[in-house]
């Protein structure tokens, strides 16, 4: 039996359509600031879809496109020049950054309350001991509990397993996953007899970002399946997941079509809800 595909663009509409709402009834327009160093072409696009998608809500964006050679110090200077300013609501550095900045240092600049990646040390503890929607939480790991909430995937007391570690989808999304009650394993490149592991999973998120990672035998027949990676193959955008996987999950997020469209959601919402609790 075929997946059923879990599409985002209608969920992410959703979400726009409560943002609009929300938005009306503010006596101020939130200010996003998205920071790009270099000239990779994937995040000149990623950035400019956020600032469009912005605008299109009415929610004020100015991109930063800086020098891949700017120096360490300069980019700090401009955090702190953001968060000082009581007009900037979101502050976002595009990752990778170079390799001559530490990413930790940079992300550890800005402060939390304006934080709308969530990538914040202050941010990720909150998650971890409290749970999402204390502090700011990652866009695309939010975007994904928001995808399973609408179409109604229960959570609660199942297995999932979330394959890739990374601090911007994989830890995050273990969080919410334990967060809602699941039982959360969280698998990388180390783990042994993966498939095994795999398998158990009746809620299996993918981000590894390896087109035709996931074969369908490392999928449990009927589980639900998340495919949260997204590689330019050519003009083309394919997920982790080989398309045989459709034949034995349950459900399945589509690339391109599932998640993205969430992870830019959510971003927006964290602009929201960052400008209403910093400026009360
Ligand atoms: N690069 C890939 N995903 C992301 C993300 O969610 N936020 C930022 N800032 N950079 C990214």
């Amino acid at each position: 039996m075929a997946a059923r595909f879990l599409y985002g663009k209608p969920v992410a509409e959703k979400v726009y359509a409560e943002l609009k709402r929300e938005l009306r009834e503010l006596p101020f327009v939130p200010h996003l600031h998205v920071i790009r160093l270099g000239e990779d072409p994937a995040s000149a696009a990623y950035v400019r879809l956020k600032a469009r998608q912005a605008r299109r809500l009415g929610i004020q964006s100015t991109v930063h496109a800086l020098p891949e050679e700017t120096p360490e110090e300069e980019l700090l200077a401009r955090i702190e020049a953001l968060n000082q300013d009581p007009e900037t609501d979101g502050i976002l550095v595009q990752l990778p950054l170079p390799k001559h900045i530490s990413t930790a240092r940079v992300l550890e600049a800005i402060a939390p309350e304006k934080d709308v990646d969530g990538f914040h040390p202050l941010n990720v503890g909150r998650l971890w001991s409290r749970g999402p929607g204390v502090g700011l939480d990652p866009c695309t790991p939010a975007g994904v509990m928001r995808l399973l909430e609408h179409y109604r995937v229960p959570v609660g007391g199942r297995r999932a397993v979330v394959v890739g570690r990374s601090n911007i989808v994989g830890k995050p999304m273990a969080a919410m996953l334990l967060h809602a009650d699941a039982t959360v394993s969280l698998a990388h490149s180390k783990t042994r007899d993966l498939a095994d592991l795999t398998r158990e999973g009746e809620i299996l998120v993918s981000a590894v970002g390896r087109p035709g990672y996931l074969k369908p035998e490392m999928v449990r027949p009927g589980a639900v399946v998340v495919d949260v990676g997204i590689t330019r193959v050519g003009e083309a955008l394919v997920g982790d997941a080989d398309p045989g996987v459709a034949e034995v999950a349950g459900a399945l997020t589509p690339v391109p079509g599932g998640v993205g469209p969430m992870t830019v959601a959510m971003l927006m919402r964290n602009t929201v809800l960052a400008a209403k609790r910093r400026r009360g």
